[in-house]
């Protein structure tokens, strides 16, 4: 599954615009790349590269930014609420033929650790993201079967799966994310104590934990008419 450097292309939940920085110096032409996010403070470099970006909540119904031939979002569905109603956007918004491209987590590993406070720093982790902004750390494993169900064609799936220890932008990226977590970890009752012996325990070179997998599932927008089966939910 290659890119066609003629595609337009709608990134969903852009961030700091790394993929669409991507896409947009793979596109043939200016303006082939929309970035969408509700906080576009770190995309202003895309605009001077030929890409559009638009700020824009992707949970509002009336937020409609036209037709795409890939539509793709990472690590975004997973902490919304109402993942299951903005994916059946997301499909709406591919061209007949079109490829919608989802990455998520599927936790794996933390949660049961033989590391006693890794284990429970984890834990605690994906149950604070989950209450809070209601993030689901398995959501991805439900993506085979939603896509088909919204009437994709061509379906398929691959994992990523890091490991900290073997992987250093990875230990680095949980690190920071278990820095940045601390302060709500610690009110949520994680003793400090368990804490600091967690992020002990990443920092030891021997230490070899995974966190989550990177799940990727696909598919294409069926060239005739559009069937939609009814109720697939995500949860
Ligand atoms: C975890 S970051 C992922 C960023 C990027 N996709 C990446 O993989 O590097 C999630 C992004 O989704 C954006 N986001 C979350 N909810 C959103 C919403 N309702 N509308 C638009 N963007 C949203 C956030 O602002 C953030 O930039």
């Amino acid at each position: 599954m290659g890119l066609d450097a003629r595609w337009s292309c709608l990134e969903v939940g852009a961030g700091t615009g790394t993929l669409s920085g991507w896409l947009t110096s793979v596109a043939a032409s200016a303006g082939q790349v929309t970035a969408v996010d509700r906080d576009v403070r770190f995309l202003g470099h895309l605009s001077a590269e030929g890409a559009r970006v638009i700020e824009a909540d992707i949970t509002d119904p009336a937020f409609h930014p036209g037709r795409f031939d890939l539509v793709h979002a990472r690590f975004v569905l997973m902490h919304l609420r109402d993942r299951e109603e903005v994916l059946r956007r997301m499909v709406s918004w591919l061209k007949p033929g079109g490829l919608l491209v989802v990455s998520d987590s599927l936790a794996v590993g933390g949660e049961t650790s033989p590391h006693e406070a890794y284990r429970r720093t984890i834990t605690g982790y994906w149950r604070m993201i989950a209450e809070t902004i209601g993030s689901d750390r398995h959501c991805a494993a439900q993506y085979p079967r939603v896509l088909t169900g919204l009437g994709l064609r061509d379906v398929g799936m691959h994992t990523h799966l890091p490991v900290v220890g073997l992987d250093a932008g990875f230990g680095r990226f949980l690190a920071l994310t278990l820095e940045q977590a601390k302060d709500r970890l610690l009110a949520a009752g994680l003793p400090a104590a368990v804490y600091d012996e967690a992020v002990e325990h990443l920092k030891d070179p021997m230490t070899r934990e995974p966190f989550f997998a990177m799940a990727t599932c696909w598919g294409r927008a069926p060239v005739g008419p559009r069937q939609q089966s009814a109720g697939f939910p995500l949860a």
